[in-house]
């Protein structure tokens, strides 16, 4: 068996994978399942101080899409394959105090796995700053081996709250700042892609403390509109919110996020989410530079803690390493931010020489069709 430890942000890891906070994560059952299952961490569902509702009926749903038409839909049909997940999740619906004994009961069941607790409190305020701290201490008090600070759910109504301050700089750095003042164990902090430019927020994580970034929370999304109803196909009472994308969809949206934070701070911790169901993906976060990742959607539809995903991204981790040891990527860390540097300016990339190059005005122009090429 290849060596599979890691130690990220001073954790140890038994593996490098993870489950990402979400309904995989949301209960102490699914969590000692999740790591009879092999999983080296897993990151609880967000941990919350204010009362939660979620909305009537789904919560979730998959998307899927067909070679025949193209078509994205929640409908299933024959032979589609996944696209993506959609949500508009709350986090947890259940109290601190629901949580407290529960962390502990898991960390003495497996205290050799990884629990991340993911926390989230508002910003409006020194009281939603003390709350921050609140859940960080109670959960670290209870044996978390960190806290993942969630900036980036998607469907918050609050102003102050999840992706609102994950897009805005100076609250990432305060609310960090506020957490790390308390913490005794690793604070990540989670943020979220909809905003113009992830560096400037991951660069005000790092200046508030932050020991890692993880990146990609869901996009913000809305589903179809079923063209036979003229309904969208998720709605209650003919109603939509944005919701967030995840799984397949996602994957080279997150990636450049990723690459881009990775390039940017070479030296720091990064955790990446997004479209890994299978140790190649996996692989890409690994190479532009991720010392960790973490799965939701795949998870979700496998046994709803993956066991066949873990066993698959164990055993292609094994296989890479085997693979390459004549190079000496042995472990994870021997081959972290290989392809780091790849992602250049499109003006860095090569343009074709000499008489090839029409100088951007090509003989047929545009996208002409075979016929009009063959008439020029
Ligand atoms: C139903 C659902 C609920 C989620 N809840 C949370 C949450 O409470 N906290 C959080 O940080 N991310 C949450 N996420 C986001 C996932 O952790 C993950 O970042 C996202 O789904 C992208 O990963 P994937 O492509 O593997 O699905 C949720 C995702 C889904 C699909």
């Amino acid at each position: 068996m290849a060596d599979r430890t890691t130690t990220f942000t001073g954790i140890e890891f038994e593996n490098p994978f993870l489950l990402s906070s979400a309904p995989p994560t949301e209960s102490e059952s699914n969590i000692m399942r999740a790591f009879e299952a092999g999983w080296g961490g897993v990151v609880t569902k967000t941990i919350g101080l204010h009362p939660v509702v979620n909305v009537v009926g789904a919560k979730a749903k998959f998307m899927r899409t067909s070679p025949d038409d193209a078509y994205v839909s929640m409908k299933k049909r024959p032979g589609a394959a996944l696209h993506s997940s959609w949500n508009w999740e709350l986090i947890s619906d259940k109290a601190l105090d629901w949580w407290v004994p529960r962390i502990r009961r898991i960390k003495d069941a497996f205290p050799n796995r990884v629990l991340i607790a993911s926390i989230m409190a508002g910003s409006g305020n020194d009281k939603e700053l003390r709350n921050w701290q609140t859940l960080a201490e109670a959960c670290q008090d209870a044996g978390a081996d960190g806290v993942e600070l969630n900036f980036s759910c998607p469907h918050m109504d609050r102003k102050d709250m999840g992706s609102n301050i994950g897009k805005d700089e100076g609250l990432c750095s305060v609310v960090t700042e506020a957490v790390k003042e308390v913490a005794t164990v690793p604070v990540w902090t989670k943020l979220t892609p909809a905003t113009p430019d992830i560096v400037v927020e991951a660069a005000a994580c790092f200046r508030g403390g932050a020991d890692a970034i993880v990146s990609s929370n869901t996009f913000p999304s809305l589903p179809i509109i079923d063209p036979e109803t003229l309904e969208f196909e998720i709605n209650v009472d003919g109603l939509v919110s944005a919701g967030g994308l995840g799984g397949p969809a996602i994957l080279p949206l997150s990636l450049c996020n990723m690459a881009r934070m990775c390039q940017a701070f070479p030296d720091r911790a990064f955790s990446g989410i997004g479209g890994i169901s299978d140790f190649a993906q996996a692989l890409s976060y690994f190479l532009i530079g991720c010392g960790t990742v973490q799965v939701c959607t795949a998870a979700m539809l496998d046994h709803a803690v993956g066991p066949n995903v873990i066993r698959k991204l164990l055993a292609g981790f094994d296989q890479f390493v085997e693979k390459h040891a004549g190079t000496g990527w042995t472990t994870l860390e021997a081959f972290r931010g290989a392809r780091r540097d790849r992602m250049v300016l499109q003006s860095e990339i090569r343009r074709p020489e000499g008489d090839d190059y029409q100088g951007g005005y090509e003989v047929v122009e545009g996208y002409a069709s075979p016929e009009q090429a063959a008439r020029v």
